[in-house]
């Protein structure tokens, strides 16, 4: 149901599970660049009816969950600071077509893929972290995930006949990119 192309690879929660700091840091913000990512659409097609109408609400849920998640750093003793991004986002974002109306729909479909590669990896987190309040968090969140995914394909589908076929392009290059070593620890590699 996610139409990711290939699972996490086996060893990655483990591995986050070492580095919950840096990792929560880096959630906090995927979930700004979420919401940003969502009110951008506002921006860039206000015309569009039905993406309006869809991206606004979820830009003010990505930003519940960031405000949540700053929650959860400060409890940790942490605060929200400038952190180095994983390649993920840029990799994935390079692969958007720049004329339109191929533009909506990777936009669509890249954040459709992000939303679905985060709901997988809470899952795994759920199930891994030894810490339950943190563990309830990630458990929290992976439906609303696993929604906006269901929300970003839908809007892909209603603009454009080709997004089931661009889907697949698109889940294949993503699965390639985290094949990719990962550089440090993020919620994306
Ligand atoms: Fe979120
Ligand atoms: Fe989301």
């Amino acid at each position: 149901v996610l139409n990711l192309a290939e699972p996490t690879s086996p060893g990655w929660a483990a591995r986050a599970c070492g580095q919950l700091d840096e990792l929560l840091l880096d959630h906090a913000h995927c979930e700004k660049k979420a919401a940003g990512a969502a009110l951008q659409l506002v921006f860039r097609y206000p015309g569009e009816a039905r993406v309006v109408a869809a991206a606004a609400p979820l830009a003010r849920e990505e930003l519940a969950h960031f405000e949540r998640v700053l929650v959860a750093l400060q409890a940790r003793g942490l605060r929200f600071r400038p952190q180095r991004p994983s390649p993920y986002g840029a990799r994935l974002h390079a692969l958007v077509r720049r004329s339109e109306p191929e533009r909506l729909l990777d936009l669509l479909l890249v954040s459709a893929l992000i939303e679905a590669r985060s709901c997988e990896r809470f899952r795994l987190l759920a199930d891994a972290v030894p810490e339950p309040e943190l563990a309830a968090l990630y458990r929290d969140l992976l439906a609303s995930e696993a929604r906006h995914h269901g929300v970003y394909l839908e809007l892909a589908q209603a603009v454009s006949p080709h997004a089931e076929a661009r889907l697949g392009e698109l889940a294949r290059a993503e699965a390639a990119i985290l094949r990719e070593p990962p550089p440090f620890a993020r919620l994306h590699t």
